[in-house]
């Protein structure tokens, strides 16, 4: 009857020993493995393929083209409601247009800011915006504006510095 109580106690200490180690090893592991989170965590660029943008006639309303476009997927483009993309620089190309014709790095054709946003929709290679990836802005806008499309957009962008 006496020796009862003390296996008990045995077999506690046994578990809680057992538990112990548990936790040192599990410790031990994470010390020298630890687990690698992916940070910062990488950005995926939205995916877009010419299927999923219609043909921009120009008729729509100036925030239906951006919309339609798909433009505000990747930019914030003051004005336009959901226009809120990080992807790409935010258009306020009355400011930063000039900027960039003025980079001693730009080697395109445009000598006007209205020829430059063209170039920068129609020939997105050929200036990158020091700081954004190359070969994410679609290089098949040239098939899905239309010349009226193309001009409206460049009004508007050219129009925004703020
Ligand atoms: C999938 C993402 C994506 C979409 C969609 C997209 N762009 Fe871009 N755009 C970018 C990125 C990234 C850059 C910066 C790199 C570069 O210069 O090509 C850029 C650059 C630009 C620039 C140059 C901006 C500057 O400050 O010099 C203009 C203008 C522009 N985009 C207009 C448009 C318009 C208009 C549309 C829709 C018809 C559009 N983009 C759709 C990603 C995108």
């Amino acid at each position: 009857m006496t020796r009862e109580p003390r296996r008990l106690s045995e077999r506690a200490s046994t578990v809680l020993l057992a538990i112990l180690v548990l936790i040192v090893t599990g410790v031990s592991y994470l010390w020298k493995n630890p687990p690698t989170l992916p940070w910062p965590p990488a950005v995926a660029a939205p995916q877009l393929v010419p299927a999923m943008v219609p043909l921009v006639t120009g008729e729509e309303s100036i925030a239906q083209l951006f919309t339609r476009a798909g433009c505000v997927v990747c930019h914030m483009i003051p004005g336009i409601p959901g226009a809120e993309g990080r992807v790409g620089p935010k258009l306020v190309l009355g400011l930063n247009g000039p900027r960039r014709l003025a980079d001693a790095n730009y080697h395109g054709d445009a000598k006007t800011l209205h020829d430059y946003i063209y170039e920068s929709i129609l020939s997105p290679g050929t200036y990158i915006v020091p700081g954004y990836p190359d070969h994410v802005m679609p290089r098949w806008y040239g098939q899905k504006l239309s010349a009226t499309a193309l001009d409206k957009i460049a009004a508007y962008l050219e129009s925004l510095s703020e």
